[in-house]
């Protein structure tokens, strides 16, 4: 399994939220370590998939300040988009703690999903923003 690795066609034009979509591969990434590690234990994955959750929560909702902010007119739909994502990491927090599934599988699911919706959010969902965000001098 690769690592996902952010590079300039990802860029949303505006630096700080580069700067999170980056952070936010290194935890996919670390995810990718953890669904090769053989000895990494149920622990480990329930803190980093919260790492995930709770950077997820932060970083869709410094964007979506932005759009209450500043009244982009395509939030809705980009809220409804973030809104899955948030349901998706729900869900793999409640059958982390219910089933008793293999760590290293569970950790390659969170990651190929995370890492997966990233891409596809930014390139198609959230590069819509760039020239609203700059014209509002969002940096
Ligand atoms: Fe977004």
């Amino acid at each position: 399994m690769k690592q996902f690795t952010w590079t300039k066609k990802y860029s949303v034009g505006v630096e700080s939220i580069d700067e999170q979509h980056k952070h936010f591969f290194e935890i996919a990434n670390k995810l990718i370590e953890m669904a090769l590690n053989e000895a990494a234990e149920k622990d480990e994955l329930v803190a980093l998939l919260g790492s995930l959750g709770d950077y997820a929560f932060y970083h869709l909702n410094t964007e979506e300040k932005y759009f209450e902010e500043f009244h982009y007119p395509e939030a809705q739909m980009h809220v409804e988009e973030h809104n899955k994502y948030r349901e998706k990491i729900k869900q793999l927090m409640d059958s982390l703690e219910k089933e008793d599934r293999d760590i290293n599988t569970m950790a390659k699911d969170a990651a190929i999903y995370s890492g997966n919706w990233l891409f596809h959010h930014i390139l198609f969902v959230d590069q819509k923003y760039t020239k609203f965000f700059q014209d509002n001098h969002v940096k």
